[in-house]
């Protein structure tokens, strides 16, 4: 349940991206509410005139009540029978050349760590894009995504609360006009989390450990830096997301502390998949998915000699790392 006065504290744009749905709602009942997208539904109604209201019949009350209702009821019918997702299932599609995967069917399941690797162009993001998406042979790949062993529920496609994938590249553009501790705390709002100054104060602690440099709670998502909004995109899903799964399309190059960025991440009974050309990351995954020219080549375990070669990597990694922030500091290296 989102409580009646969220809904209505809510500006209109904010609920627009976040349950599409609502688009038909306020058309159905003539709100005719472009234009007014940067206040909240109240605020519109304000803007009708007396007469027009009375004309058709709207009490603003109960115009916003309805509108709380509505959108509750229709997060019920969404998310009801919610279902654990213990395992996904990839069914080979075929490469760029249009030749079938050269793999039988590649089940991961809950808990699993999956790099993904395999040279630039090659289908990596693309991988990533099909289990988002669930694909159903319906993408270029021609790929088909199980959920549990079955084919899934549409409501992992279409349901906002649902959604399989939390989406750790999306942008924030939409939230534009909100600070960063605004931003964290709408989320929170609609997670119904019960402590929200608590767990608000966790994601941006967490989320100023990972970034650089850091910001303020009352910093525009604006004037984030890449890697600061980043941070706090990944703060935010690990300890507020209920997805089961987390994809990570090229960490590395957000400029935020990546290893405390994954172990945050990994503290969640999920099913992870990483796309990386970075040896680190790659082997911090239980196996790796190969791609070679948009398809599926193989899968390889990473074994215990790998696993000495990442301590290796480790070393080199604090040494990168050391020489970064010299020069970020403008010394000299
Ligand atoms: N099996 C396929 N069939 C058709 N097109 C494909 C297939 N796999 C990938 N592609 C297309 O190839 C292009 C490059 O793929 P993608 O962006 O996934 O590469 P990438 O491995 O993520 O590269 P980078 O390492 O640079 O991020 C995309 O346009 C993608 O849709
Ligand atoms: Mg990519």
């Amino acid at each position: 349940m989102i409580e009646h006065n969220v809904i209505n504290n809510t500006k209109l744009f904010i609920l627009l991206k976040k349950y599409p749905f609502l688009e038909a709602y306020f058309k159905d009942n003539n709100f005719d509410i472009i234009g007014h997208e940067a206040g909240t539904f109240s605020s519109f109604l304000n803007t009708l005139d007396e007469e027009y209201l009375e004309d058709m019949a709207i009490d603003k009350h109960e115009a916003c009540r309805q509108l709380s209702t509505y959108l509750n009821s229709m997060l019920e019918f969404l998310g009801e029978d919610k279902t654990d997702v213990l395992s996904i299932t990839i069914f080979p599609g075929t490469n760029k050349s249009g030749e079938k995967e050269n793999y039988d069917k590649l089940k991961i399941n809950k808990g699993d760590i999956v790099s993904i690797v395999g040279p630039t162009g090659s289908g990596k993001s693309r991988l990533l894009a099909d289990i988002e998406w669930v694909a159903q042979a319906d993408t270029p790949t021609k790929r088909k995504i199980f959920v549990n062993d079955d084919v899934p529920d549409n409501k992992w496609r279409f349901s906002i609360e649902d959604k399989l994938v939390a989406q750790l590249s999306q942008n924030m553009n939409f939230v534009m006009d909100l600070t960063a501790k605004e931003f964290v705390e709408l989320h929170a709002r609609s997670r119904m989390v019960e402590n929200i100054e608590e767990v608000i104060g966790r994601i941006l602690t967490q989320a100023n450990e990972l970034a650089g440099e850091n910001f303020a709670p009352d910093t525009p998502i604006t004037s984030l830096s890449g890697g600061q909004s980043r941070a706090l995109m990944i703060a935010d899903t690990a300890i507020l997301s209920k997805s089961p799964i987390v994809l990570i399309d090229e960490i590395e190059n957000a400029g935020i502390d990546r290893k405390r960025a994954l172990s945050l991440l990994l503290s969640e009974d999920k099913i992870i998949l990483i796309a990386t050309h970075d040896p680190t990351l790659a082997l911090l995954g239980d196996k790796r998915i190969v791609i070679k020219n948009g398809g599926i080549d193989c899968v390889i375990e990473t074994t215990a000699e790998e696993r000495q070669v990442l301590a290796e990597l480790e070393v080199m990694d604090k040494r990168t790392k050391e020489m970064r922030t010299k020069l970020r500091n403008g010394e000299r290296l």
